[in-house]
């Protein structure tokens, strides 16, 4: 697949403003600082598509991207950010809930943690929520730049045994900075698509 088109269409606080036209959707999300908007400008070629964000963990919006005029890349608020106190973090997770709740659309969630880290609680957290609200999964391990081949290698297994991936849910790796892995991950999500 090849991104030719890409269009910001609408940033939602809630259901009310999501799209209404039943286009499939193709979810992002992660830490905060995990490299989300590097990999969305990336993947559409585009350098300012995604904003790089102002007030981290402060964004409480679901933003819809318009792909090719046929399907959405949604971007949704990262987690984590060390500042926020715990009640802003149980409404990020009723936020992030509300749109993963019934979204029958919503065709593959893509998972983003560093390459070069342990997952964290959170992305356990956010993994385990993935699979219990039934969706596919794809985790993407991000900065790939800034390992070798072989601390790379080990760090994938590491990353599958600690968030102990199912068999169905694929591992892929990314780099934005050098593209490494852009072209596994527009085919698994051309997958996700043609998914029934
Ligand atoms: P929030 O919007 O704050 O949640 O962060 P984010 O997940 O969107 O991360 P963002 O894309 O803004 O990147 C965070 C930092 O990591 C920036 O300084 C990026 O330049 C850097 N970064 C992102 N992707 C890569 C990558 O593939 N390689 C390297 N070396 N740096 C990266
Ligand atoms: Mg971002």
């Amino acid at each position: 697949m090849e991104i030719k088109q890409s269009e910001f269409i609408t940033s939602a606080v809630k259901p009310d403003q999501y799209p209404t036209d039943n286009r499939l959707e193709i979810a992002f999300v992660g830490r905060s600082n995990v490299g989300k908007s590097s990999l969305i400008n990336s993947l559409t070629n585009r350098r300012k598509l995604v904003k790089v964000s102002r007030t981290p963990g402060k964004t409480r919006l679901v933003n819809f991207f318009l792909i090719n005029n046929d399907f959405y890349f949604v971007d949704l608020p990262g987690y984590g950010y060390a500042k926020v106190s715990r009640v802003e973090k149980e409404s990020w997770g009723a936020f992030i809930e509300t749109y993963l709740v019934n979204r029958s659309q919503l065709k593959r969630i893509i998972l983003l943690v560093d390459c070069r880290h342990k997952p964290t609680d959170d992305d356990k957290l956010m993994y385990n929520f993935i699979k219990h609200y039934g969706y596919d999964c794809t985790v993407v391990a991000t900065k790939t730049d800034k390992l070798t081949k072989n601390e790379l290698r080990k760090n994938i297994a590491m990353l599958k045994k600690e968030l102990d991936l199912s068999g169905e849910d694929e591992l892929l790796t990314y780099s934005s900075l050098n593209k490494q892995g852009k072209e596994e991950l527009l085919e698994n999500i051309e997958s996700a698509l043609k998914s029934v």
